[in-house]
């Protein structure tokens, strides 16, 4: 990982200094000129033509410099400093630095939000997580001239997103629901923790249906509770989908090729445990409670079958069709319980739900789902400046009808009359428990998982929505 520090001046100990090129041009700026070097020379070979250099192209040379440590001056291109440049850039930065342990300083220049991104995504890049035995730990320290606020909250949010990262790359041989209520203790940070198991769950029809299918040691419901001293303050509950791992159930995924990525299932709850993980360190006055909705979806004795009816949480009744569509029913439990008890100003859920997200979308936005405007228009923002953008998708009345069951309130997979759009449909069953809260759902099963280790992304789960939540939280008045 990354460690980032305050440093006005270019540090003497850098064994590393990045230079940003901008549109073309190389800015040295007040740092460089203690260095003697003529950049401009350099800048002649990284782009030999007159071809822009895209943002993230990084051009290395070493360097030896007289009363500095510095063995290497990399020139990295910032393209025009957008955003969006500003994030590849910075994972471009955090992925030279993959596996050192090396002090490196970046004479950069910028705004408070243009560091907060370049930071943020460079820690991000950083990111690598192996079960090798020979895995040796990589800390290198990032000097940087930002003040200390941009520098902590980057450093708070970009450790949040590697925490869940973490919990999703983690095997599902190793955690199964009873882990993750451990890691939830474990990474806390001062928020309450309860943990429901065994009979406790009675009345969540859904977490049991799916979970009975993996006794040992069963489904679990985490309660996360953040709250600031402050009172009087907004209430978020949100609601994660965990499946440690879902094989699909009786109704067995297939091919199988596609069954391998699924111990990724359970990265809505990855995210929500990693926000609340994030509050106390960016003093977040808010309050915010988690539900960790968390079961394994397997095959076995003990599973549930294609016709059985449940009972959720609140007395719904629900027919189950296809064992492989588990999520909603974990997640209409939790969103049942929150309407129930908790008095949410805002409901938000999040969870690898379905493929179809991905189908119009592909992997760059997730699929977002809600009826009120305000927070639409909050959440779209809060992507666009995080960096975990969102896309907002229409719960179509006329497909309602596609939940109807002759012998239940509800058929689970709302595939009568053959409306397609799986995500939405989905997203019109969970609809069904949020009763009259101010509501939003967050279908990532495209983004919650790279299948390509590019960018900011490792291979494997991406830890998306932490960035996005923690900034649509933070505003939050
Ligand atoms: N976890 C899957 C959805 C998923 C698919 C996430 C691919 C990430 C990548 C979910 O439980 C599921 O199996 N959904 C089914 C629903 C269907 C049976 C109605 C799906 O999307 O096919
Ligand atoms: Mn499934
Ligand atoms: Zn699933």
């Amino acid at each position: 990982m990354l460690n980032f520090k305050r440093s006005e001046k270019l540090s003497k100990d850098a064994k590393q200094i990045f230079i940003p090129v901008i549109n073309g041009t190389v800015k040295p700026g007040e740092f460089s000129k203690s260095l003697h070097l003529d950049l401009q020379e350099q800048l002649a070979f990284f782009a030999p033509s007159d071809k822009p250099i895209k943002a993230g192209e990084i051009y290395e040379f070493p360097a030896k410099v007289e009363n500095y440590s510095c063995e290497r001056i990399a020139l990295v291109s910032l393209g025009n400093v957008s955003d969006q440049e500003l994030r590849t850039a910075g994972a471009a930065i955090g992925r030279k630095l993959r596996g050192k342990n090396e002090k490196v300083f970046l004479a950069l220049t910028l705004k408070s939000h243009q560091y907060k991104s370049l930071l943020i995504s460079a820690n991000l890049g950083n990111f690598q997580w192996s079960l090798k035995r020979d895995q040796k730990s990589a800390n290198s320290q990032v000097s940087v001239p930002a003040d200390d606020g941009v520098i902590k909250s980057a450093q708070v949010i970009s450790d949040a997103v590697n925490r869940a990262r973490e919990l999703i790359h983690t095997p599902s041989n190793k955690k199964n629901p009873e882990w993750i209520a451990k890691q939830a203790k474990r990474l806390a940070n001062g928020a309450k923790v309860e943990v429901l198991s065994g009979r406790a769950l009675k009345e969540f029809g859904g977490l049991l249906a799916v979970g009975g299918s993996s006794p040992k040691p069963g489904p679990r419901f985490i309660k996360m509770t953040y709250s600031p001293r402050k009172s009087g303050v907004p209430h978020v509950v949100l609601v994660g989908k965990g499946i440690t791992y879902d094989t699909g159930g009786i109704s067995l995924k297939r091919p199988y090729e596609i069954m391998a990525p699924m111990k990724s299932d359970m990265a809505g709850v990855a995210t929500c445990l990693a926000v609340i993980s994030a509050l106390r360190d960016l003093k977040i006055e808010v309050k915010v409670t988690a539900l960790l909705m968390c079961a394994e979806n397997s095959i076995s004795a003990t599973a549930q079958r294609p016709s059985d009816v449940i009972k959720h949480y609140g007395g719904k009744t629900v027919e189950v069709i296809n064992t492989d569509a588990e999520g909603r029913l974990v997640l209409a439990d939790g969103l049942a319980y929150a309407v129930k008890n908790l008095k949410p100003d805002y409901l938000i859920d999040i969870a690898t739900l379905t493929g179809s997200a991905t189908l119009g979308l592909g992997k760059q936005f997730a699929a977002m789902y809600s009826r009120d405007l305000k927070l639409i228009n909050q959440l779209k923002e809060a992507g666009e400046k995080s960096g975990d953008r969102v896309w907002h998708m229409p719960l179509v009345d006329d497909y309602v009808a596609a939940l109807d069951s002759d012998i239940a309130d509800l058929n689970h997979t709302a595939d009568k009359y053959n409306f397609n759009g799986g995500s939405i449909t989905a997203a019109l069953f969970l609809e069904q428990f949020v009763d009259k809260a101010t509501w939003a759902h967050l279908d990532i099963a495209g983004v919650g998982r790279a299948e390509a280790d590019a960018g900011e992304n490792p291979k494997g789960g991406t830890g998306w929505g932490v960035r996005l939540l923690l900034q649509w939280i933070g505003s939050l008045k």
